[in-house]
């Protein structure tokens, strides 16, 4: 059994539940981009999606499961309601994947159960039997989750275990759906588990939890004290509402604390073997990806990945930091794959030198692809001199983004001032190939920009966030653009580099454009087939 209960298992949610919020949404080749990253992270369990929700969903699991899901890589995971046909759909989409698990959830607390499932907990108790008996009977692997645990009658949850468990959950998983426990309720919550279900040896048991109260990783650190040996987790601890617990906080405290953990896992404290399977190298690029990709940014004081992680200002802390590091450092930088951000290539660097560095750096990009961004790389060593990994990484991002490229930006041009009206003229080529060219004055010149761009492309929406970061200092700094808007309710982000700020600013926009406009697009196609 790949499950060792000596060591923490780490699923990753960030596509299925992480690409719950808002604006998150990704296509099938920005999932599996994802998807490949989080396999060289080391990831236990990816939940590639919920392949019951939508035929994007289902063809997204699948491949996945086809490319991801190899002998040695990790495996590969589909939610599903406990509902024969969200199962069949899990097992059919996972089919492909050499280790597959089908993750059936149904609710347990009171209150869902009045309210949502109108069921009585009799019912809900023979639906999980009958449902993970159903997933065994597709694989082996099964994991079931009753949905709001924490808000639950422990008597009844320990009845649901048992049955799911004596019906086949290989995992049963403990959610704090709304992110109401504490740290000690959660860690006894765990602890009372493994002490009221009899056959709780036969499960490894997970927690999965939202982060409402700002507790989930603490939560979790408390469960992992109490027994639980799986923990559902989210690069940037993005998800449904405030998020899950962010992956790389949980793997950096059960590294940097690994003394103080140790014994919670029969291990002598100064065990130096790694808790996780988790390569932390790999963390900070993994944390950008998913940012890029998502449109999700990550605020500058977030633990471990946010620009201030490891910056001291103080002068005090300064002074300290150079005499010894560990004066106010708990984990150094590179731990993370945070590389001093070195000068690598410039302007003379051919394409050998550039996809060797690539390499180095974790990527693994296809002849066009490579093409592609050698193209953006010598434009960009034409504004900058010195190009560093950031720089590098930030061109790849922006290459291997994947929305649709229905309208392009082939032009910008602004005049604004202090005496002046801020004007832009932008052409596009639309996806019939037709070049039009439109203009507009605003109250800046990114408005002014997007009020020309919304003259071509005519599908009203509303911006609801504009961000711009520089990738690295100096004045020649390449600038990122991120951007979300509202159509209806729903929400699109579009992302962007480029060392003219107003130039990325028009491409994200017209990337979150390009979002909707092939969401809209698939909606009509979908009305006609109907
Ligand atoms: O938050 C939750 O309860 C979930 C379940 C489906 C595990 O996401
Ligand atoms: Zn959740």
């Amino acid at each position: 059994m790949r499950n060792q209960a000596d060591r923490i298992i780490i699923f990753d949610t960030t596509l299925r539940d992480g690409e719950q919020c808002p604006g998150a949404t990704l296509n099938i080749d920005e999932k599996l981009i994802i998807a490949k990253q989080l396999a060289r992270l080391g990831v236990d369990i990816i939940e590639a999606g919920f392949a019951f929700a939508s035929p994007g969903d289902f063809e997204a699991v699948k491949k996945i499961a086809q490319i991801v899901g190899t002998e040695d890589g990790p495996v590969i995971c589909s939610l599903a309601r406990a509902i024969k046909a969200d199962i069949e759909a899990a097992a059919a989409a996972l089919k492909p994947a050499v280790h597959g698990r089908i993750h059936t959830f149904i609710s347990t607390s009171d209150i869902h159960l009045e309210y949502q499932l109108r069921k009585s907990r009799a019912e809900v108790l023979a639906i999980a039997e009958e449902m993970v008996a159903y997933a065994k009977s597709f694989m082996d692997d099964v994991e079931f989750s009753p949905m709001d645990a924490a808000r639950s009658d422990p008597q009844f949850l320990y009845q649901v275990l048992e049955r799911a468990i004596a019906a086949g959950a290989t995992t049963v998983n403990i959610p704090d759906t709304v992110g109401y426990t504490t740290p000690s309720e959660f860690g006894d919550m765990i602890k009372g588990i493994i002490e009221n279900v009899p056959n709780i040896d036969q499960a490894i048991i997970s927690v999965h939890g939202h982060n409402d109260l700002g507790l989930a990783v603490a939560n979790f650190l408390e469960a992992v004290k109490n027994g639980a040996r799986q923990l559902e987790c989210t690069i940037n601890g993005i998800g449904e509402r405030a998020g899950n617990a962010a992956l790389e906080e949980l793997v950096m405290a059960l590294h940097v604390r690994r003394q103080y953990f140790n014994p919670f896992l029969g291990r002598s404290e100064d065990s130096e073997a790694p808790l996780t399977n988790i390569d932390t190298k790999q963390i900070y690029k993994t944390s950008r990806l998913v940012s890029n990709l998502t449109g999700m940014l990550v605020q500058p004081n977030k633990a471990i990945v946010g620009a201030n992680a490891f910056a001291h200002e103080s002068g005090i802390h300064q002074d300290g930091v150079l005499k010894n590091k560990l004066t106010y450092e708990i984990m150094d930088a590179q731990l993370i794959g945070l590389t001093d951000n070195q000068i690598v290539l410039g302007k003379h660097s051919g394409r050998n030198a550039f996809g060797t560095r690539l390499k180095e750096l974790g990527f693994e990009l296809s002849e066009t692809e490579l093409n592609k961004a050698f193209v953006r790389f010598k434009e960009l060593a034409d504004k900058k001199k010195e190009i560093s990994d950031w720089d590098l990484e930030a061109i790849v991002n922006d290459e291997i983004q994947q929305s649709p490229a229905l309208f392009q930006v082939e032009l910008v041009q602004v005049s604004c001032g202090s005496n002046a009206k801020p004007t832009a003229t932008v052409t596009l080529r639309t996806p019939d190939g037709e070049e039009l060219t439109d203009a507009a004055i605003g109250t800046g010149p990114v408005d002014a920009v997007y009020k020309a761009i919304n003259r071509v492309v005519n599908v009203p929406n509303d911006l609801i966030e504009f961000s711009v970061q520089s990738v690295t200092g100096g004045i020649d700094a390449l600038g990122e653009v991120t951007i979300r808007l509202k159509y209806e309710s729903r929400v699109f982000s579009g992302h962007a580099a480029n060392t003219d700020i107003i130039v990325a600013s028009a491409q994200a926009y017209v990337n979150a454009l390009n979002r909707l406009y092939s969401a809209l697009q698939k909606e009509v196609k979908e009305e006609v087939t109907a």
